[in-house]
């Protein structure tokens, strides 16, 4: 799998980071900041050679929230679908930068990625950039709902990414000991580390959306308001007793409350999961 280059994926941050600042310092899923990131995010795509799809959200959404972004890689057989996920809008306290420019931004750059190689695939990729995951996993909701059953049986696995940059984070993967989560923890074990259960994300992002219909789901999570525990602390470093992320919901968290190298390590495991699962035209993949 490519190495995903982390000075690619902070680029992706500045330029997200530019949105909330151009519009009144935030990229709520109703506001132009939102509506930036979008513009932002699809306009790379197209010009990776993506046919990119906003699906506008019908219902159950916020009055006013901007789009979904879907964005389907055209190789491999349409029949298996891997799909990777991350909400694009924020909160209305600051610009979002690790909640969840970081998830949005580590998958853009997969996508590029993936289309630069341009290897051969025997199953489908689609990623998405969700609406409105801030006012209760509304945007992946209506996807999910409003497919048909035909085209939800096709998801073979979806994976999230919400909050991977915590600055006193920890390496936590969603269902870790499931049969999706696999190459998401063979990478992290790789690198010796240790990962464990998101068990402060679990039901609370857009993974929920899938797993209420059955669908595989795991991700990557660096943490949110729980605090790191000492055993923690020992084997990943950091401060044991403070919140994940200190900048969480509020004004500072912007590009000075990104964890590089923790960023760096789930967007090297995207790369590693869609390798896995979806290039080549052997067997293998779960
Ligand atoms: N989904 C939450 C949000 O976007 C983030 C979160 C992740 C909260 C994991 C708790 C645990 O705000
Ligand atoms: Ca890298
Ligand atoms: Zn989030
Ligand atoms: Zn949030
Ligand atoms: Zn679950």
């Amino acid at each position: 799998a490519p190495d995903i280059s982390i000075t690619a994926v902070r680029a992706h941050l500045d330029e997200l980071s530019a949105a909330a600042a151009r519009n009144g310092g935030n990229r709520r899923s109703t506001g132009q900041g939102y509506r930036d990131s979008v513009a932002y995010v699809k306009g790379r795509l197209q010009a990776a050679g993506y046919t990119v799809t906003e699906q506008p959200c019908t219902s159950g959404c916020t009055s006013g929230a901007g789009p979904n972004l879907i964005a389907e890689w055209p190789q491999g057989d349409a029949s298996g679908v891997y799909m990777f996920g991350a909400h694009l809008d924020g909160v209305s306290a600051g610009p979002g930068m690790n909640d969840n420019a970081s998830g949005s931004a580590a998958l853009l750059e997969n996508a590029l990625t993936l289309a630069r190689e341009n290897p051969e695939l025997r199953s489908r990729v689609r990623f998405a950039w969700w609406t409105d995951e801030e006012q209760g996993l509304n945007g992946s909701d209506f996807y999910v709902r409003t497919l048909s059953s035909t085209e939800r049986s096709r998801i073979k696995a979806y994976y999230n990414f919400d909050m991977v940059a915590s600055l006193n984070g920890g390496y936590f993967i969603n269902h870790i000991t499931s049969a999706a989560a696999a190459p998401m923890k063979a990478y992290w074990d790789s690198l010796g580390l240790r990962p464990e259960e998101n068990t402060e994300g679990a039901g609370r992002s857009d993974d929920y959306s899938f797993e209420r219909y059955g669908i595989p789901t795991s991700g990557y999570a660096m943490g949110a308001s729980a605090r790191k525990t000492s055993a923690q602390a020992a084997k990943w470093g950091g401060t044991s007793g403070a919140a994940y992320d200190p900048c969480y919901h509020r004004s500072c968290d912007t590009l000075s409350n990104i964890n590089t190298t923790g960023l760096d390590r789930a967007a090297d495991g995207i790369a590693y999961t869609v390798w896995q699962q979806a290039v080549g035209t052997g067997g293998g993949g779960a």
